[in-house]
């Protein structure tokens, strides 16, 4: 990893934990994944050869920086969403300070209307960090966005483990899924899809 990007993941970092620290108004709390959480993520997106990358809550971009730098290793891009405006306006300057603005597509706008209007199979990796109590009817259209052999990254699984239940026992009983969910960060949850 450059430097540069060395130097701007620290800065968001530490940016993050202060901002949280400080303001408890949720909209303008980063909430950013852990820095061990963006590693697995690099690791997971360049041992799976995930070319197609989707975020759903972008933030202010940390966990995008993650994730494109590993894709752009691997010739992939990363698609990602936010309904923040404010929170847009961070990313957009976090990614052009990167230097990995070509890697990255940003969305604005809401989660769910996007996810309804993807083509079937069209992601090789989605994560999943958004607000939890959608995660159940957004299902079946993150089922569908997925090509076989493809990977769902949750973030929050053991953190937030009773918002996360209903929606683990979904993925879990689905006979087309293998899933797991791995102490790193804040806990993940993966599932794997095979049919
Ligand atoms: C936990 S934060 C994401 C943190 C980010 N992944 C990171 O680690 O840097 C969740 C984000 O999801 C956004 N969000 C919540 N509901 C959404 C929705 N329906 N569509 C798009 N974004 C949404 C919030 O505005 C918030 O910025």
């Amino acid at each position: 990893m450059s430097e540069n990007l060395q130097k701007l993941l620290t800065e968001l970092e530490q940016f993050g934990l202060q901002n949280d620290a400080a303001i408890s108004e949720r909209p303008r709390r980063m909430l950013n994944i852990t820095r061990d959480t963006g590693e697995f993520l690099s690791v997971l997106v360049q041992a799976t050869n995930a070319q197609r990358v989707l975020e759903i809550g972008t933030s202010n971009g940390y966990s995008t920086l993650w994730l494109a730098q590993a894709v752009q290793r691997i010739g992939g891009h990363v698609t990602t969403v936010e309904l923040s405006e404010f929170k847009i306006e961070m990313a957009v300057r976090n990614f052009e300070r990167s230097g990995f603005s070509e890697v990255i597509t940003q969305h604005q706008g809401e989660a769910g209307a996007l996810l309804e209007s993807l083509d079937d199979a069209s992601f090789d990796l989605l994560f999943l960090d958004s607000k939890r109590s959608d995660y159940v009817q957004w299902w079946p259209n993150i089922q569908r966005a997925l090509r076989k052999g493809g990977l769902l990254v949750v973030d929050n699984a053991t953190s937030h483990a009773d918002e996360m239940a209903e929606f683990i026992a979904l993925v879990s009983a689905d006979p087309d899924f293998t899933t797991c969910t791995v102490p790193v960060g804040n806990g993940e949850f993966l599932a794997t899809r095979f049919g």
